[in-house]
C-alpha cells in the first residue's frame, strides 16, 4: 500500500454509509471578521480546522503586529467554550500597504503569530483601498520578508479598468506575479483562491523549489461555474471575488486539488456579509462557506471520485507550506444526504450561508 492509500481511511458498510476520518484540516485563508459578527462566524471555523490563516482586511485594516496581538486575542477570546473549537489556532497576517516598513516585517517574525503577510491590490476587493498602489513602494519590505521567510498572500488580480473582470486574474500572473517572482526568487508566495486553467498550470508548472510556491483553492471554486450567479436570475450570494469564471476553468481547479500536488491546498476563503449588503443594488463580494465549508470539499472530491486525496488537500500540504507541524487530531465525515435547514440560513445577525444548490452528501461528526 503507499502512502496515498494509507492515508485512506475510508470504511463502506452494506448499507452504502461511508466514513471518511481525516487529519483535523486547517484552513488557509479565511475572513471572521471583527466584533459581533466575529462572535458568529468564528466557531463555525473553529469547529472544523485546527488553525486558520486569518485574512488582515478589516476596516481600518491589520497592519502593525501590534494590532494583530490584539485581534489575535479577539479572536481567541471568540473560541467555543466546549466541544471541538476550543484549541482552535488564529494564525495572523498583517496587511501589505505602501508604507509598510521592513522593521514591521522583522516584529512580525519575532512575534510567532504572524504567519505571512497580504497583498491586496489598491481596489481590488473588500476594503482593499487602503491596499499597494504599486509594489515599488515595497521592495524594502518584501526584501525583509524574503530574508525571513515570511510568506506574501497574493489576491491576484489587477484593476486596471480596461481589463474585464474576468480576465484580471491570468492578466495578474503576466503583469505582476512572474516579475514579482523573478525579482524576488526566495520570497515565498501564496496565490490566492486561484480561478482559472491560467493560475492552475502557472502555479503546477512554475520552476520553484518545494515550499516557495503555493495555491489555495476553495470549496465554492470547485463547486460552481459562472452560471450560477446569473442563469434564471442574479444571485448576489454566488457572487466573490475573484468572480467565478467558465466550466472549463473549474475543471482546472478540480484537477488542481485533487492531483495530490502539494502546491495546491485548502483556503476556504469564507467571507461573510450581512444580507443587507449582498442583497443590494451594489452587493459586496464574498461566500459566507464556513459552517459547512468540510463537507463542500468533501462534495467535490467525491464527486471527482478523489475522496482519497482530501487529506492531503485539506490537512497536510497547507501545514508543510507554512513549515508548521500536521495536525495529530482527527475529524470524521460521514457519508449521508441532508439538506441544510432553513434555521442555518440567516442568523441573527443576517448573514446568509452559502448553499451550493444541492443537498449536501457528507456531514461532519
Ligand atoms: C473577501 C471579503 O469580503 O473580505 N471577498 C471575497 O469575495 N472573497 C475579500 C477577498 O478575499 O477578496
Ligand atoms: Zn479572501
Amino acid at each position: 500500500m503507499n502512502s496515498l492509500d494509507q492515508s485512506i481511511k475510508a470504511s463502506f458498510s452494506s448499507s452504502g454509509m461511508s466514513v471518511l476520518n481525516l487529519a483535523r484540516p486547517d484552513d488557509w485563508h479565511v475572513h471572521v471578521r471583527d466584533g459581533a459578527l466575529l462572535e458568529t462566524v468564528l466557531p463555525h471555523t473553529a469547529r472544523q480546522f485546527g488553525r486558520a490563516i486569518i485574512m488582515p482586511n478589516l476596516n481600518p485594516p491589520v497592519t502593525t503586529t501590534a494590532q494583530a496581538a490584539s485581534y489575535r486575542q479577539r479572536i481567541l477570546a471568540a473560541r467555543p467554550a466546549q466541544g471541538p473549537g476550543v484549541a482552535f489556532e488564529p494564525l495572523m497576517t498583517l496587511y501589505l500597504t505602501d508604507n509598510m516598513s521592513p522593521d514591521e516585517v522583522r516584529r512580525a517574525c519575532e512575534s510567532g503569530f504572524v504567519h505571512g503577510v497580504k497583498l491586496y491590490p489598491a481596489g481590488t476587493t473588500t476594503n482593499s483601498n487602503a491596499g499597494v498602489t504599486d509594489l515599488r513602494h515595497c521592495v524594502v519590505t518584501l526584501e525583509a520578508m524574503q530574508q525571513n521567510s515570511l510568506p506574501l498572500l497574493i489576491h491576484g488580480e489587477v484593476t486596471d479598468p480596461s481589463i474585464d473582470v474576468f480576465d484580471r486574474e491570468e492578466v495578474f500572473i503576466d503583469q505582476v506575479l512572474e516579475p514579482l517572482r523573478r525579482d524576488f526568487p526566495a520570497l515565498k508566495v501564496v496565490f490566492e483562491h486561484i480561478t482559472t486553467r491560467s493560475a492552475v498550470e502557472y502555479v503546477r508548472d512554475a520552476d520553484a523549489e518545494p515550499g516557495m510556491l503555493g495555491a489555495t483553492i476553495t470549496a465554492h471554486h470547485l463547486l460552481l461555474n459562472r452560471n450560477a450567479i446569473l442563469v434564471g436570475g442574479i444571485r448576489p450570494h454566488y457572487y466573490c471575488l475573484p468572480v467565478f469564471k467558465r466550466e472549463t476553468h473549474r475543471l482546472a481547479l478540480v484537477e488542481a486539488a485533487i492531483s495530490g500536488h502539494p502546491r495546491f491546498f485548502l483556503g476556504t476563503d469564507s467571507a461573510p456579509h450581512p444580507q443587507s449588503l449582498k442583497e443590494n443594488p451594489c452587493g459586496c463580494a464574498g461566500c459566507y462557506t464556513a459552517p459547512h465549508a468540510l463537507e463542500l470539499y468533501a462534495q467535490a472530491f467525491d464527486k471527482a471520485g478523489a475522496l482519497r486525496r482530501l487529506e492531503g488537500f485539506a490537512s497536510f500540504y497547507g501545514s508543510d507550506f507554512y513549515g508548521l507541524p500536521r495536525s495529530t487530531d482527527t475529524v470524521t465525515l460521514e457519508r449521508t444526504s441532508w439538506v441544510l435547514p432553513e434555521d442555518v440560513d440567516a442568523d441573527s445577525l443576517g448573514v446568509v450561508v452559502f448553499k451550493p444548490g444541492k443537498d449536501l452528501s457528507w456531514k461532519l461528526r
